[in-house]
């Protein structure tokens, strides 16, 4: 078996759950499986992450999708941003800016 290129982690907590997580990780799932990368870049169920804590009203973050090995963290995450994070992210490395809240190492919102 190759190793995978990419692991990406999809907080399952209360309030990422509350917000349409598990949705978010079986469209993904199954966009991956028709798109021949399955093998390349695993997906997987975390429990919370903390961002959900960050602000006044808790969850206002969520969900929150965690890619590593670069230690990508997106926030406020909606199935229709899928396709996108497959293109852009998985495919091409690109940081999708309007989910950025941080890269680990760095400042919130900075790419560099
Ligand atoms: S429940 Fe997802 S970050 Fe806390």
């Amino acid at each position: 078996m190759k190793p995978y290129r990419l692991h990406a982690f999809i907080c399952q907590g209360k309030r990422c759950a509350a917000r349409g997580s598990e949705d978010i990780y079986e469209e993904m799932k199954a966009r991956l499986k028709d798109l021949g990368l399955k093998g390349e870049i695993k997906l997987t169920k975390s429990g919370c992450v903390s961002v959900c804590k960050e602000t006044e009203t808790e969850g206002e973050y969520s969900p929150v999708m965690v890619i590593y090995p670069e230690g990508t963290w997106y926030r406020n995450v909606e199935v229709s941003d899928i396709d996108e994070i497959i293109e852009k992210h998985f495919r091409k490395g690109e940081i999708i800016e309007r989910l950025l809240h941080y890269r680990l190492g760095r400042q919130s919102g900075s790419t560099k």
